[in-house]
């Protein structure tokens, strides 16, 4: 009987009868939350049907021989380019000379603008060339000034000027390119290990002639615990993103205010194969990662710097796109419109006889 009513009221053209009329106007009220509520949860089931969800399977990682890149993407507020070297090792030991990398150095001020940009070709051989250029350079402009005849160690006089300059104009330096790699356990690391070996190199020819300065590096930044390796990682993964990776790295900053020391990054690598509703797939890999920083002694002989020491997990993680079944989106739909449609139609029933009630006075209409 209920619904009788209800859809009479749902009647767009009512007829004209005293009785009926009276109750119209509840009635549309109730059609209108009715409607209101059908329309809510009509867009919600649309929503949901036309949103994709993920699942994601396990299973052990079978490629094999494939190259891993590693995007980088690091700021160095407190270290000037020159004295900052990036090295990769893998497992083997060896160092990446003849992988493709691609990566920059940019010359930052203090205000974080960049100044000057440096490609890093090779990762080991980088060092020679670039202090090569140094030198040549240095030389012409200070040939006058300086009378001495050992090259390296006018190189090594403008060297340690240049880069106390840098130092005390607070230039910074950010690194940041594709670093491919063998798919193999291995490290790379940010240190001043590129400064150390032009300093190794110089002393070794110095110590033939009288050596002027052997302790030139620590002049540079007054021992070891003054190396600021303060950084920023805006942006460190190890392939492609897809929708909803998290790389637990971006955006950290870590800022000494103390003692320098070394930092550590151990990240395990899950490789992750990424297949869209379009059928593509799109390979990348998710890490994550626990970090650990030891602080500077006096015992120390190590420089300070930043490791990123990674390992491969051997289980691959596929996470497919799925859509929802349509035929379970129509169920889901006339359950609701029609459990809408119900519950107004109650709703508009009991309404009518509580205005009933009120109207006219009568408990026999209120427990009929
Ligand atoms: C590196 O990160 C900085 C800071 O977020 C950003 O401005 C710059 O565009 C990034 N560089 C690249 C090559 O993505
Ligand atoms: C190291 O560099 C950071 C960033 O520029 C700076 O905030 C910090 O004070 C420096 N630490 C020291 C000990 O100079």
């Amino acid at each position: 009987m209920g619904m009788k009513q209800a859809i009479k009221k749902l009647d767009a053209f009512p007829r004209a009868e005293e009785h009926l009329l009276q109750k119209t106007q509840s009635g549309a009220l109730v059609s209108i939350i009715g409607l209101v509520i059908m329309a809510t949860l009509f867009y919600h089931e649309l929503a949901y049907y036309l949103t994709t969800y993920t699942v994601h399977q396990m299973s052990v990682d079978l490629t094999r021989g494939e190259t891993l890149p590693i995007h980088i993407n690091i700021t160095f507020p407190s270290l000037p380019c020159d004295v900052l070297s990036v090295d990769a090792i893998d497992m083997s030991g060896k160092h990446e000379v003849d992988l493709d990398t691609n990566i920059w150095k940019l010359r930052l001020n203090s205000y974080g603008h960049i100044t000057g940009t440096e490609y890093l070709s090779d990762l080991v051989e980088k060092e020679h060339e670039a202090h090569n250029h140094d030198h040549n350079k240095d030389h012409h402009e200070d040939s006058q000034a300086k009378q001495h005849t050992q090259g390296f160690d006018d190189a090594a006089e403008t060297m340690v000027k240049k880069v106390k300059q840098a130092l005390a104009n607070g230039e910074g330096c950010r690194v940041y390119g594709v670093l491919d790699v063998q798919r193999v356990a291995g490290n790379f690391h940010i240190s001043v290990h590129g400064l150390n070996i032009f300093v190794a190199q110089m002393l070794l020819c110095i110590r033939s002639i009288s050596i002027r300065n052997p302790t030139v590096f620590f002049q540079i930044f007054d021992g070891a615990k003054h190396v600021n390796v303060s950084h920023i990682i805006h942006d460190l993964s190890f392939g492609p993103k897809y929708p909803g990776i998290h790389n637990p790295l971006d955006g950290t900053t870590r800022s000494l205010h103390e003692t320098s020391g070394t930092f550590k990054y151990y990240i395990k690598i899950v490789p992750t194969e990424y297949r869209y509703i379009s059928k593509e797939v799109l390979p990348t890999n998710q890490f994550s990662v626990t970090e650990y920083f030891s602080p500077m002694t006096d015992f120390d002989r190590t420089w300070p710097a930043v490791y990123f020491l990674y390992d491969l997990s051997p289980i691959t993680v596929t996470i497919k796109e799925e859509r929802r079944s349509f035929l379970h989106f129509i169920t889901r739909l006339c359950a609701v419109l029609g459990g809408t449609f119900a519950l107004t139609g109650m709703l508009d029933r009991w309404m009518c006889r509580l205005l009933e009630a009120l109207t006219k006075p009568s408990p026999r209409s209120v427990l009929r």
